[in-house]
């Protein structure tokens, strides 16, 4: 069986058009612009790229994007400065302090100075309390993208076997508690899972997010299952770079009912996920609720 392949590039192009269509009547009724501003130390190219495209799509869905770039030798008073500054803001709704940040800054101090109201990378650890209790909280775009995709194929996730492959806390464990939250059973897998393909055999849904590239193979996966492939991995492949994920997209797609390719999956719903976040944490900022057209 030839698997579906669930489109996120353009599952993602809906969600930014509705997210644009929000924004514009926010304005028409007088509720101001979103603004998002983010926050880049140092001269990561990975993390430029990142930067770049968050800034057109903010742009592009009509919010205002502030960037903030500083230099790689920042000191810790500097950046928790601008962040508090960027609370006070009244034109800022989110800030996203672009991870990994250099050695000497510590990411958790830095994020957790964030206002957990403008938190749209939902980071902060009030924002991951809320989470994990079940309350109202801002979520991490990568899974809430990964939901996204799952509620629209299989509708209800309730009594589904779910495995979660990488415990890290910006996608495997938020994606565990919102795969707990909907209902589905959920098991997560790591490095020292004892049996990881039997383990992911058994899985009606299969979230891959270890980064390491086409790691999960065809024979892990019980046919017909859904595979959701968070990797990007960039390797060279006969002389040329190339991008893979952490499945191995041919071999499990034979089996699988449905997988996210990459790219084209989960990536560019990440970005999508992103101005959701904004939007919300805009109109949660104005008192007005939360934006339906966007639930995950
Ligand atoms: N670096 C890689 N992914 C992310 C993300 O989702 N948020 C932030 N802030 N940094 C990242």
């Amino acid at each position: 069986m030839a698997a579906r392949i669930i489109d996120g590039k353009g599952f993602a192009e809906g969600l930014r058009q509705r997210i644009g269509a929000e924004v514009a009547r926010l304005r028409a009724a007088g509720a101001g612009t979103p603004g998002l501003a983010v926050v880049l130390v140092g001269e990561d190219p990975a993390s430029q790229v990142y930067v770049r495209a968050k800034h057109r799509a903010t742009i592009e869905a009509g919010m205002a994007s502030f960037e903030h770039r500083l230099p790689a030798e920042t000191d810790a008073a500097t950046l928790l400065a601008l962040i508090e500054r960027l609370n006070g803001d009244p034109a800022v709704d989110g800030i996203l302090v672009q991870l990994p940040l250099p050695g000497h800054l510590d990411a958790d101090l830095v994020i957790n100075t964030i206002d957990p109201a403008k938190d749209v990378d939902g980071f902060h650890i009030s924002n991951v309390g809320l989470l994990g209790t079940g309350q109202k909280s801002m979520v991490p775009c990568t899974p809430l993208g990964c939901l996204m995709m799952l509620r629209d194929h299989h509708g209800k996730l309730a009594g589904l076997n779910a495995v979660v492959v990488g415990r890290s806390n910006i996608v495997g464990k938020p994606m565990a508690l919102l795969l707990l939250q909907r209902d589905a059973t959920v098991t997560i897998c790591h490095s020292k899972t004892s049996d990881l393909a039997g383990t992911c055999r058994r899985a009606d849904i299969v979230v891959a997010a270890v980064g390491r590239p086409e790691m999960i193979r065809g024979e892990w996966i019980k046919p017909g299952a859904t595979v959701i492939d968070v990797g990007i991995n960039r390797i060279l492949r006969d002389g040329r770079t190339v991008l893979v994920g952490d499945c191995d997209t041919e071999g499990c797609a034979a089996v699988a009912g449905a997988i996210t390719p990459v790219p084209g999956g989960v990536g560019p719903m990440t970005i999508a996920c992103l101005l959701a976040n904004t939007l919300t944490a805009a109109c949660r900022r104005r008192g007005l609720p939360d934006p339906e057209a966007l639930a995950g």
